[in-house]
């Protein structure tokens, strides 16, 4: 398997992020690239997965997720609209990048202890996922989603 690479998000990955998308009945998962891409400020920072020079998939680190949900506290970074385009989906690029984000994590974002994640109870693909690469269920569900009740699943940095 081919190495991928997380990098921060730059302008020169915009042309490649704004053609990427997730499946139709996909989308109530993360939501579509232009709605995702207006949830970046100061305190939600884009992130792309390269597999070379090619954007396979994209996600948001929030630095504020502690001061949005109750089940966090502030040292706690959020990950959000974390996905695999479609046309790059099952090939093991979401394995492989949940499995690098923790070292990436750790050294990009010194002095937070975890990370922390909410997932649909409807998307057992992506908790499949997210348990491979290191998270774990906290048994505990988060229900101010939009499409239903999600299990909050937890990593310690
Ligand atoms: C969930 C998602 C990130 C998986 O990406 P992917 O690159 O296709 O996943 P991988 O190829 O790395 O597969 C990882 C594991 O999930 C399993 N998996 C992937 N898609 C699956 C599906 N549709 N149904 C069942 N299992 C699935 C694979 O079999 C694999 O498990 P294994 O290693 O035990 O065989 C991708 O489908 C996606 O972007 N979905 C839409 C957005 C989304 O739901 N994001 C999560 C928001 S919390």
């Amino acid at each position: 398997m081919k190495e991928i690479e997380i990098q921060g998000m730059t302008p020169a990955h915009l042309p490649q992020v704004a053609e990427l998308s997730v499946a139709t009945e996909q989308v109530k998962f993360v939501g579509t690239m232009a709605e995702i891409l207006v949830n970046i400020d100061h305190a939600v920072h884009p992130h792309v997965i390269l597999d070379g020079d090619t954007v396979v998939g994209f996600f948001l680190i929030d630095t504020q997720y502690g001061h949005k949900y109750d089940f966090a506290d502030s040292a706690t970074l959020g990950l959000r609209a974390f996905f695999i385009d479609q046309r790059y989906q099952g090939k093991g690029y979401a394995r492989r990048a949940v499995l690098g984000l923790k070292a990436f994590l750790v050294s990009a974002y010194p002095g937070f202890h975890q990370i922390v994640l909410t997932v649909n109870c409807k998307n057992p693909a992506a908790r499949h996922c997210y348990e491979q690469g290191g998270f774990a269920d906290t048994h505990a569900l988060y229900l101010g989603g939009a499409a239903g009740p999600q299990h909050i699943m937890s990593m310690a940095l």
